[in-house]
């Protein structure tokens, strides 16, 4: 597995790394066994960034991360988002970046995980009613106690990332960055690039979609975040689909899948772009594996620019009230 730096003089991790998010329920049932197969895979292979968050599953997912990881913390780069507000029901509830919550939540973290760092500690959304640099200015606290290696963020705008880095130093900015969501491209990656700040990229597949295997008439189980997505509604997902069969076409004339393509296209953004692989199987992970050393050469990448375009993908990426958390 190649390596790539977090950020200009940041920590070097994995070209590629492994979503957990999945395995605790956000797009339908996981088989436990298999998850803990799909991490322990995963390290075999040398990626070690594991991306996971303490509201994935109420704190199911980073015990599971403990569990496939046992022995084997040395070989771990743990990133952990914190801030999201659950309730019994599964219901969310805000975020939290105050720095006294944060405190609560990073101690309950290390004890979930079994270990005395977080790798990479994010706030999973900007709490508009605190400062960043509140939250980040406490987190850096956490940096010099030991609690916490390095420090990042997580769908924050470009304004947001400089106010935060002149707190202390950012590692890396999460946000979502596929071939169909691109607006990043615009003033937050330049502005990371800028600040020396790494890109890590989730919804490469947009969650599933790119991978052709959800097909117009899908149903999601209850819980499943695509029940919900307003790309994943019936007639949206049906024109969407259109898109996906065309790149899935062009995966086929060069012997790959529509998935593996969506991975080396994010791959080919740069060096300071590391995506996450979302998956609970050790099949995908494999096919992740192998699009890591896959190339697109300037015929291809020209290509897909014509047959998949941001501006024909029908339905937001969240909902209306989660994509005004966006941008924070
Ligand atoms: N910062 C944030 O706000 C934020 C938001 C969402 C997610 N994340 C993080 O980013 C990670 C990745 O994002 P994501 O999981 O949402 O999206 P993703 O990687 O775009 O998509 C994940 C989905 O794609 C499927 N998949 C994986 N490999 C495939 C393949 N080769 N062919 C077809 N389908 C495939 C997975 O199914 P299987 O599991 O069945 O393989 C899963 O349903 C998450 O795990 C989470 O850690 C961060």
């Amino acid at each position: 597995m190649q390596q790539r730096v977090l950020g200009t003089g940041g920590p070097k991790v994995s070209a590629i790394g492994l979503g957990c998010m999945g395995m605790s329920g956000a797009y339908g049932a996981a088989d436990h066994d298999e998850s803990v197969a799909t991490i322990r895979a995963a390290l075999d292979a040398g990626i070690n960034l594991l991306n996971t968050g303490d509201f994935y599953g109420m704190g199911h997912n980073e015990s599971l991360v403990r569990e496939a990881i046992q022995g084997r913390r040395d070989q771990a780069f743990i990133a952990v988002k914190f801030g999201a507000l659950r309730s019994p029901d599964g219901g969310w509830g805000g975020f939290d970046g105050r720095p006294a919550a944060m405190r609560n939540f990073l101690t309950y973290t290390l004890q979930r995980l079994g270990t005395d760092h977080v790798d990479l500690y994010q706030p999973a959304r900007i709490d508009p009613t605190v400062p960043v640099e509140d939250t980040i200015g406490a987190i850096a606290d956490m940096v010099r106690a030991g609690h916490v290696r390095h420090i990042g963020l997580s769908e924050a705008s470009a304004a947001t990332v400089r106010r935060a880095q002149k707190v202390h130093p950012i590692a890396a900015l999460e946000i979502e960055y596929s071939l169909i969501d691109r607006d990043v491209e615009t003033e937050v990656l330049p502005t990371l690039r800028e600040l020396g700040i790494g890109l890590v990229a989730y919804g490469v597949l947009s969650r599933g979609l790119l991978g052709g295997d959800l097909k117009p008439g899908q149903n999601f189980a209850p819980g499943d975040f695509r029940g919900h997505g307003p790309r994943f509604m019936p007639e949206n997902l049906a024109q969407n689909h259109k898109m996906v069969e065309a790149l899935a076409s062009f995966a086929a004339e060069r012997g790959v899948s529509a998935a593996q393509v969506a991975i080396a296209w994010a791959l080919s953004r740069g060096k300071d772009v590391i995506p996450l692989i979302g998956t609970k199987r050790r099949s995908r992970l494999a096919e992740a594996i192998a699009a890591s050393e896959l190339t697109l050469g300037s015929d291809d990448l020209a290509t897909l620019e014509t047959i998949v375009r941001p501006d024909q993908v029908a339905g937001t990426r969240y909902a209306a009230p989660q994509m005004a958390l966006l941008n924070g």
